[in-house]
């Protein structure tokens, strides 16, 4: 049993956040946050930044990073949608935490949530490269060996750790969303406390195919009040989705006749901060990328799997009629 007190608790941070009064655009827009949430205007460690790797710092010890679903049971682990007005939110209530990554502690996922634009050129927080992404979506967990709840975490140093992912469009359906997207029409209204049960997938399939390639800062809350408590972990591969799953994203409403787009804040000063990454230079990663996007294609795990088997068997063969003839 899920008490209303206990959702409050976990993803009550963006829900109250919407009955603030902050938007993205207009008299309480990101231009104004810092008249109610100093750390918007003063903070020294905001996000999202602009992410360049040439400028960004190299550190080899950056690891590897992946989730792990622990104490699996199917009759409690939940997910639920719902739209609060400033994005779509994903509730995680199911013990999903990040193994690897060098966070140095155990982080626990609490929910995840979307950044998109009216059109592509646009939508992400972060910038890679001099380029702005359709989507950004950002995986948000906490320290949960140190603190019981987000919003507990919310006020300590490094309590929060968020992973960010690019999404590119390409021609190709991403399945993986489907679980979200199935139900987006039952959330299109803004209401924070009407949630909807979405079926439990593998949250580790959102992320793109290889994890090692990251960006690491210390940063802020994208939204009010971008409290200087994230570190982030924002992906260097992109992943993928269907100009029509965009699409989805964009029939969401933030008012009455007013799309939900363009929520997204505009990438903040660097200041003295060292960003690092986890991947010595650009080049070896594009080789790499343009395997992945095939991959990506057919993500199904029976489809590669009949592939390699199809090559093994066709190597097999090779061999076979090498010694034979
Ligand atoms: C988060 O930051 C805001 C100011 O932007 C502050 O009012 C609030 O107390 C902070 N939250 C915590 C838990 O420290």
């Amino acid at each position: 049993m899920i008490s209303t007190g206990h959702l409050l608790v976990c993803f009550g941070l963006f829900a109250f956040a919407s009955g603030a009064g902050w938007g993205y655009h207009g008299a309480h827009g990101k231009g104004h946050w810092g008249e109610s949430y100093s750390h918007c205007g003063l903070g020294k460690k905001q996000s999202p930044i602009h992410l360049q790797t040439a400028t960004s710092e190299y550190k080899e010890s950056l690891a590897n990073l992946h989730f792990e679903h622990h104490n699996i049971d199917k009759e409690k682990d939940k997910f639920f949608i719902f739209n609060n007005g400033h994005t779509l939110q994903l509730g995680v209530h199911a013990d999903f935490v990040i193994k690897g990554g060098s966070l140095g502690g155990t982080y626990k996922i609490a929910q995840l949530h979307f950044h998109w634009g009216k059109t592509d050129a646009q939508g992400s927080e972060h910038h890679k490269d001099h380029k702005a992404y359709p989507l950004e979506m950002h995986i948000v967990s906490y320290d949960s060996e140190k603190y019981n709840s987000l919003g507990e975490a919310v006020g300590k140093d490094e309590g929060i750790a968020v992973i960010g992912v690019f999404f590119k469009v390409n021609d190709h359906h991403n399945k993986h969303l489907d679980p979200i997207l199935h139900h987006i029409d039952a959330v299109q209204h803004p209401d924070a406390l009407h949630h909807v049960e979405v079926p439990v997938f593998n949250l580790q399939y959102l992320l793109p195919h290889h994890t090692k390639y990251y960006f690491r800062y210390h940063g802020s809350l994208t939204t009010p009040g971008c409290n200087e408590t994230v570190l982030w972990t924002v992906m260097d591969m992109p992943q993928f989705l269907g100009g029509p799953q965009l699409e989805k994203f964009r029939t969401l409403l933030e008012g009455p006749n007013t799309p939900l787009v363009d929520n997204f804040r505009d990438p903040q000063p660097i200041n003295d901060r060292t960003i690092y990454r986890s991947f010595p230079h650009q080049l070896e990663y594009v080789i790499i990328q343009d395997v992945v996007v095939n991959e990506a294609a057919d993500s199904a795990a029976p489809h590669n799997q009949f592939s390699y088997i199809q090559l093994a068997l066709a190597l097999t063969t090779a061999a076979l009629f090498w010694f034979t003839h």
